[in-house]
């Protein structure tokens, strides 16, 4: 890498915690890349390849400092993370404090002043890399809970630039968000931003209330009204600066849902190779046949709700209200932040639950739930898709869910049957799935028996209509209404109305 290369300035910046690919050591000490996990690299990858921007992101390991690269035709600038700022940032305030309080409180979460001290230490990192890489006036689009700082750094830093922020995570109810100690800092930080997306108009209306609440601005509708200082830098823009109804000079910042998707098409491609159709047969050859193959695939996290599945996934065994000889569920759980406690707590009961229900139901030829704690590529995905009947995602509280839309848009045979949690996202969109609340375990366990009786033809009637939905709601489709909004608040328009 030259120094001139290191020092391109970029039209369009992507940052968020995690590059799109993480370095690995392997056993011989060689370091290789592999795909990172989660949906916002999934979603933000096909955008980037159309884009010719830059990307910004940690890459997965401790205490190194690698150059700036292509992957993919992708151009990356890796941020250093060190081992005590991995601990403090990452598994700490962002999945120890942030994450929990941002998901109803599942598990609870963790306040230690140390932790704020390096999320900030480290959005402060993030957003100089931004300034660094973006171009006079460039758009800067900011990614979820772990940099919600960076938005109001870097307007400080750069005032021309054009920065957008979307949260992939649900943003809480005021009574709950007002547990953090830093809630005025992190308000303060995301309305940095000129649009800030949002998962839900849930999420969107719970942030414009805690802004209103904490801090005493006026909304009007999705419109936030920001008092400018005149010593502001924002002051010398005229992009967003207008004067409120008492005379005084504010800033708009949009605040509003934009359901992010997937790349349908995709999905449907690979659905319909004859290799991953055949590779499909052939896993519910190796399962032995059953009549129905139930699925579910989570990155094993406690909002995922997979201990609610699996206990009533268990009782319909129980009341012998389905045998192992007819039902298998399929269970996914990519391993994720193993090093936070509560993850190790929930692996441990999930493994336990697993262990107790098969040692109870399975008989030599049929195992009721087959485990797997591995990440799969995309296409070996699209085949448990494919051969899965029933797809059970069952989350407890979920920004948005990409596998159920991943689900759908596989089943390129209009076969299937989603159940859905209403507490995911997606459930906004996805009205023709069984819609379950997951709490409720009779309730799901007479949804899961719905779904195995489901007649053909209205499991066609509705996965058509699900099929509709994520085809033209795809992740093209959701960047380019939030590019476009961006791009209009840069003029000084902000569009009131849905897209
Ligand atoms: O979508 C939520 C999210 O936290 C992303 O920000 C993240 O990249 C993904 O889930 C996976 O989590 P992690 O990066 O902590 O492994």
């Amino acid at each position: 890498m030259d120094e001139d290369s290191r020092d391109e300035r970029y039209e369009l910046v992507i940052v968020s915690n995690r590059l799109p690919v993480d370095r690995v050591a392997g056993d011989d000490g060689e370091a290789s890349w592999r795909p990172s996990p989660g949906g916002l690299v999934a979603a933000l990858e096909p955008v980037m390849r159309q884009e010719d921007g830059v990307w910004i992101g940690w890459a997965g390991v401790a205490d190194e400092v690698i150059e700036p690269f292509e992957a993919d035709g992708i151009s990356l600038i890796p941020v250093p993370l060190s081992e005590q700022e991995i601990e403090e940032y990452y598994e700490g305030f962002s999945n120890d404090t942030l994450w929990p309080l941002y998901h109803d409180v599942i598990a609870p979460p963790s306040y230690h002043r140390e932790w704020w001290d390096a999320y900030l230490r480290v959005n402060r990192r993030f957003a100089d890399a931004a300034a660094r890489a973006s171009a006079p006036g460039a758009v800067v689009w900011v990614h979820d809970y772990q940099l919600q700082l960076v938005p109001a750094l870097l307007r400080e830093a750069r005032p021309d630039l054009v920065i957008g922020f979307f949260n992939h995570i649900p943003f809480p109810p005021y009574g709950i968000y007002s547990q953090l100690p830093w809630r005025r800092q992190i308000i303060d930080g995301l309305l940095g931003a000129d649009v800030i997306g949002f998962q839900r108009v849930a999420d969107a209306g719970n942030f414009s209330r805690a802004v209103r609440r904490l801090k005493g601005f006026e909304t009007r509708g999705p419109i936030i009204e920001v008092p400018i200082e005149s010593d502001d830098p924002a002051s010398g823009s005229h992009r967003h600066v207008t004067s409120n109804k008492h005379g005084g000079l504010v800033r708009t910042v949009l605040a509003r849902q934009f359901p992010i998707s997937i790349d349908t098409q995709k999905y449907q491609d690979l659905a319909s190779r004859p290799e991953i159709q055949e590779r499909a047969r052939q896993i519910r050859e190796d399962l032995g046949n059953p009549k129905t193959i139930m699925l579910g695939v989570d990155r094993l996290d406690y909002t995922k709700g997979i201990g609610h599945r699996l206990k009533a996934f268990g009782e319909l065994l129980a009341e012998d209200k389905i045998s192992v000889d007819d039902v298998t569920l399929v269970q996914v759980a990519s391993p994720s932040r193993e090093r936070v406690e509560t993850y190790r707590l929930l692996r441990d009961e999930i493994e336990l639950t697993v262990g107790r229900i098969n040692g109870d139901y399975s008989s030599i030829s049929h195992t009721a739930i087959a485990y797997l704690h591995h990440g799969y590529p995309r296409e070996e995905m699209v085949a448990l898709y494919l051969a899965a009947d029933v797809m059970l995602v069952t989350a407890l509280r979920d920004g948005m869910n990409l596998v159920a839309k991943e689900y759908v848009a596989s089943r390129v045979d209009e076969d299937g049957v989603l159940v859905l949690s209403e507490f995911a996202g997606a459930s906004d969109e996805l009205r023709q799935a069984l819609l379950i609340n997951p709490h409720d375990i009779e309730g799901l366990k007479e949804a899961m028996l719905a779904a195995i009786a489901m007649p053909r033809r209205e499991r066609a009637r509705r996965m058509r209509a699900l099929r509709k939905r994520v085809i033209t709601n795809d992740v093209a489709r959701w960047s380019a209404s939030f590019l476009d909004a961006l791009t209009r608040s840069a003029h000084g328009d902000h569009p009131l109305q849905n897209p």
